[in-house]
């Protein structure tokens, strides 16, 4: 009776982690298409496939609209060389000094390259569009 036992729990507890396996395969199958690819908002595909297919669109990207201005185009390509310029306006309206502290951190602490000439104007034009004084949107 023992030695029945000790055969019969191993091969039950196979099969729950089989039927535990297929139900999550249930939960990644569907559409993972984008709808709203300028919304951060995206809503889940209603329909999940039967099969245990699915299929995979291109990684939306969130378009940031960066203030017009002088100092922009080193901006736009400066700062986004690691991440998003939506890491710029993210941010709450932040104090001049901040800014400045800021765009010297990621040449310091994280290694952005940017030469200094640019590092300024860059400095100046989050000054002139990101803080508590002058900040639009
Ligand atoms: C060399 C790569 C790199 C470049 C270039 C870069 N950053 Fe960053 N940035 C980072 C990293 C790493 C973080 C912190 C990690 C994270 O939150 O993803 C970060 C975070 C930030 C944050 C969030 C607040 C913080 O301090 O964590 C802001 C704002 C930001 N960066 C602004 C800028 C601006 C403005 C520029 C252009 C001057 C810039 N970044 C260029 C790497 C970079």
């Amino acid at each position: 009776m023992r030695k029945r036992l000790s055969v019969l729990v191993p091969g039950a507890g196979l099969l729950l982690i089989a039927a535990g396996t297929a139900v999550f395969a249930q939960f990644q199958s569907g559409s993972y298409g984008s709808t709203k690819t300028n919304s951060l908002a995206q809503t889940i595909s209603p329909q999940l496939s039967q099969d245990g297919n699915f299929s995979v669109a291109s990684f939306p990207s969130f378009a940031t609209e960066l203030a017009e201005g002088e100092g922009r185009a080193e901006t736009q390509s400066f700062c986004a060389m690691c991440h998003s310029t939506r890491y710029i306006t993210m941010q709450p309206p932040l104090p001049a000094p901040t800014w400045d502290a800021e765009v010297n951190k990621m040449i310091k602490t994280f290694g952005a390259p940017i030469p200094d000439a640019a590092a300024k104007k860059i400095i100046s034009y989050l000054q002139d569009h990101y803080t508590p004084e002058n900040r639009k949107h």
